[in-house]
């Protein structure tokens, strides 16, 4: 599949095939398209644990367990818990070196120099302003991001999951205190169509982007959008008429009645 094609058919799957295992190279290539996804300064904080329901132990699956879409995590083969660690941050003048080697910082005969006596010292001076969130959440996104692309690329569906419990998660996975817990995300083969009911709403183009000024609409061209479709990026919006009694079907054939109606 193209890449425009990938972003298209993602989609939160939430009904996965809980009798079907999840390769764990599949899982590999997730982890290492996460890996390669840019981050301030190189510092690569993204950091993931995942649980595979074959192989770990009760206690470790309990340990998941959350109050909101706890079935979802009961139904999924794999659950990566991804995490951020700020101690990431503590290595970072070896990761700007590491890139000024690379060739892709800098240039002239200044720049070793510069580096040192100038840049890093910058970089120093905010270390701690650097190790909160903001900027570190944005790279591990990022990170996310490309791992679930890589999913769907592979057949399988994921859904990402906030999580209120993530300081209990975060102690039971034995992830170190200084960590912070970003999410959760199911992964598995879909149980439901690609199509899982169509494409998801989304706010109007035109209400998100602006050009040059705030405010001034940034304009969408008919034959981008017109091509994006040809492509497969845009799909049929959801609700497609048949999805109720698609859900009613998941609902029945995974044994999910006593869910009430799924939301939590
Ligand atoms: C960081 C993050 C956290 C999310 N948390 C939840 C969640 O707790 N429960 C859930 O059912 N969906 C969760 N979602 C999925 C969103 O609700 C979903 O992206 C949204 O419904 C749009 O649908 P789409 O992903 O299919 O396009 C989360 C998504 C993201 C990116």
């Amino acid at each position: 599949m193209e890449l425009r094609e990938v972003i298209g058919r993602r989609r939160s799957i939430r009904f996965v095939r809980p009798y079907r295992a999840v390769e764990p190279e599949k899982i590999q290539c997730m982890l290492e398209a996460a890996r390669l996804a840019s981050h301030w300064g190189n510092v690569q904080s993204l950091r993931a644990v995942v649980v595979f329901r074959e192989s770990a132990s009760q206690e470790v699956l309990d340990g998941l367990y959350a109050p909101i879409a706890g079935w979802q995590i009961r139904l999924a083969p794999v659950v990566i818990t991804w995490y951020l660690d700020p101690r990431a941050v503590d290595e970072q003048s070896d990761r700007l070196r590491e890139l000024l080697d690379a060739g892709a910082l800098g240039f002239g005969d200044t720049k070793k120099e510069d580096l040192e006596t100038q840049l890093i010292p910058i970089f120093d001076t905010i270390r701690d302003t650097l190790k909160e969130p903001g900027l570190g959440e944005v790279d591990c996104g990022q990170g996310i991001a490309q791992a679930t692309l890589m999913a769907y690329e592979l057949g399988l569906g994921t859904c990402c999951l906030g999580t209120p419990n993530g300081e209990q998660i975060r102690e039971h996975l034995g992830i170190p205190e200084t960590c912070r817990v970003l999410m959760l995300q199911t992964v598995g083969y879909p149980a439901e169509s690609w199509e899982a009911g169509g494409q998801r709403p989304r706010r109007p183009f035109g209400d998100l982007f602006s050009m040059n000024t705030y405010g001034t609409p940034f304009p969408r061209a008919d034959d981008v959008v017109e091509e994006l479709t040809a492509d497969g990026m845009f799909t049929t919006p959801a609700p497609l008429p048949w999805r109720e009694a698609e859900l009613d079907y998941l609902r029945r054939a995974l044994q999910l009645e006593d869910r009430g109606s799924g939301l939590l």
